[in-house]
């Protein structure tokens, strides 16, 4: 026999087996056993929620021959039919494929021939947003003269698009987006029933993935199950999924917001030369992100990405960082997530990005858990060194100072006299201590602003300006001083001797 997909081996047979979608499972099987279904029904929700599975239901129940207190009986030759996709008058219509006019017309006509087969033709029309204009106009005429012994299930994902004429002649029903918990539990009923051990933080990562959608939950274990067999561990999941562990995720968050750059750019390197992508890594990184957000809204009862215990420490710990750093990283995330889908995993990208975050975070003289014990002490996961800011702007200084002396030692002579402050909104922010003037009126010459320009910007891979800053008296004075004092804090500014 060929291989049925979990997903449609465990669509639901009847409303006793959908999972969640409560209200709208309780308004059908009513209507049914009352005989008060309306003509027409518009379901609206994510996909893999049940919207099609509960058409199939209700087509099922308004031709069974045993109903019972409205639930189909799955026995009889119209059950039967139906579920093996034989029945003439439960039609489905892909409006995705089906969109025009033409074919909404033929709809119009057919529509008046009696059932053949049955008691009752329920149309399924799946994707119903995508109708042309016209197609909906004539979809429209149909449900206005609403035709003896015929239904309408109309399905969309984008209940937005759907023209108030129609809504207004349809009663709507909104599916949820499932739970997490129902979920894990829905995975653990089919892996029970298949005989396959599956860890519980394998299921929750599996759930925590599919948003929502149980067919994405139902086609990942599928996925899985294909590639280890009866035994599932969260380490194969992470494998089959392409997913980062959270853990990792946790720890190279720390780095991150301990700006350690050294360890960012290390880790990165080892995660992708373990063969994962760096647009997983950052649509992972995304989701860590929000996972602090979330962790600040909700606290401990939201339904965090993360699925080990240790990864949820770090997470309440790192969401202490303000939120409007949160949402700008995320943001940051977001769009390196959505940059990489369209270049082949450009790992600088994500480099940059991750600094960027880095940068952020610690402008303003924000803190973290840098000055705090650490957190994360998985030795499967190595990590870097102290967090220090100081040190790893001195380390990245230091890596400057050498490249320039590379190339040219008297601009090297020059920069040494100076100190760097810091990164903000791509410009490297350079002081001068009191008594250097000449020295950084030579540094500001074109020539050797552009060759550390150039240096920079073979580290960061990223362009970068340089801004000198003349740290004396006046320095309050200085506009560009006042802003990198507000960037940096006053005692990052101030160079001491
Ligand atoms: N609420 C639900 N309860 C049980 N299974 C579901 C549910 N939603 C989706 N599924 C699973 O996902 C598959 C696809 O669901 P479907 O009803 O086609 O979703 P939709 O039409 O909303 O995209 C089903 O065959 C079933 O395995
Ligand atoms: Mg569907
Ligand atoms: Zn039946």
């Amino acid at each position: 026999m060929a291989y049925l997909a979990l997903y449609r081996a465990w669509r639901p047979q009847k409303f006793d087996e959908v999972v969640g979608q409560e209200s709208t499972v309780k308004a059908l099987q009513n209507a049914l056993k009352e005989g008060k279904l309306t003509h027409a029904y518009l379901f609206t929700g994510p996909r893999g929620t049940g919207k099609t599975s509960i058409a199939k239901i209700v087509a099922k129940a308004v031709n069974c021959e045993n109903l019972d207190s409205g639930e189909p009986c799955n026995n009889c030759s119209a059950c039967q039919d139906i579920n093996n996709g034989n029945f003439m008058d439960v039609i489905e219509i892909d409006a995705a494929s089906n969109r025009s006019v033409d074919e909404m017309r033929d709809l119009k006509e057919k529509v008046r021939i009696l059932p053949a087969q049955g008691k009752e033709k329920v149309y399924i029309i799946d994707e119903v947003h995508m109708l042309t204009p016209e197609a909906f106009n004539t979809l429209l005429k149909t449900l206005e003269e609403p035709p003896a012994r015929v239904r309408f299930i109309l399905a969309t994902t984008e209940a937005h698009k759907i023209p108030a004429t129609i809504r207004s002649r349809c009663q709507i029903y909104n599916f949820r987006r499932l739970t997490g918990d129902e979920i894990v539990s829905r995975l653990k009923q089919v892996a029970a029933a298949d005989g396959v051990e599956i860890a519980d933080e394998a299921l929750q990562l599996i759930s925590r993935r599919a948003n929502g959608g149980l067919r994405d939950a139902l086609s990942m274990l599928d996925q899985i199950y294909s590639y280890k067999g009866k035994k599932i561990t969260k380490q194969d999941v992470l494998e089959v999924l392409g997913i980062v562990d959270d853990l990792f995720l946790a720890q190279l968050m720390e780095r991150v917001f301990a700006w350690d750059t050294g360890a960012i750019i290390r880790m990165i390197g080892e995660v992708l030369n373990s063969g994962k992508e760096a647009q997983q890594l950052a649509r992972e990184a995304s989701l860590y992100l929000r996972d602090l957000m979330l962790y600040n809204v909700l606290g401990e009862d939201a339904e965090f990405s993360v699925v080990t215990e240790e990864s949820l420490q770090a997470v309440k710990q790192q969401s202490k960082i303000k939120m409007e750093n949160i949402f700008e990283a995320l943001k940051i995330m977001t769009e390196a997530a959505d940059k990489l889908r369209f270049s082949d995993g450009n790992k600088y990208l994500l480099e940059i990005s991750l600094l960027e975050i880095a940068s952020i975070t610690n402008a303003k003289g924000e803190t973290t858990q840098s000055n705090q014990p650490a957190i994360l002490r998985n030795k499967d996961i190595k990590t870097a060194v102290k967090p220090n800011k100081d040190e790893n702007r001195d380390a990245l200084w230091n890596r400057i100072l050498q490249g320039v002396k590379e190339q040219k030692v008297p601009t090297h002579a020059l920069l040494c006299q100076a100190k760097p402050l810091g990164i903000k909104e791509n410009v490297l922010y350079i002081g001068f201590k009191k008594g250097f003037k000449f020295h950084k009126e030579r540094m500001e010459e074109k020539a050797n602003r552009e060759l550390v320009e150039k240096v920079v910007k073979e580290l960061l891979n990223k362009e970068i300006q340089i801004q000198f800053i003349f740290l004396d008296e006046d320095q309050y004075n200085d506009i560009v001083a006042k802003k990198a004092i507000e960037f940096f804090g006053e005692d990052i500014v101030e160079i001491k001797n």
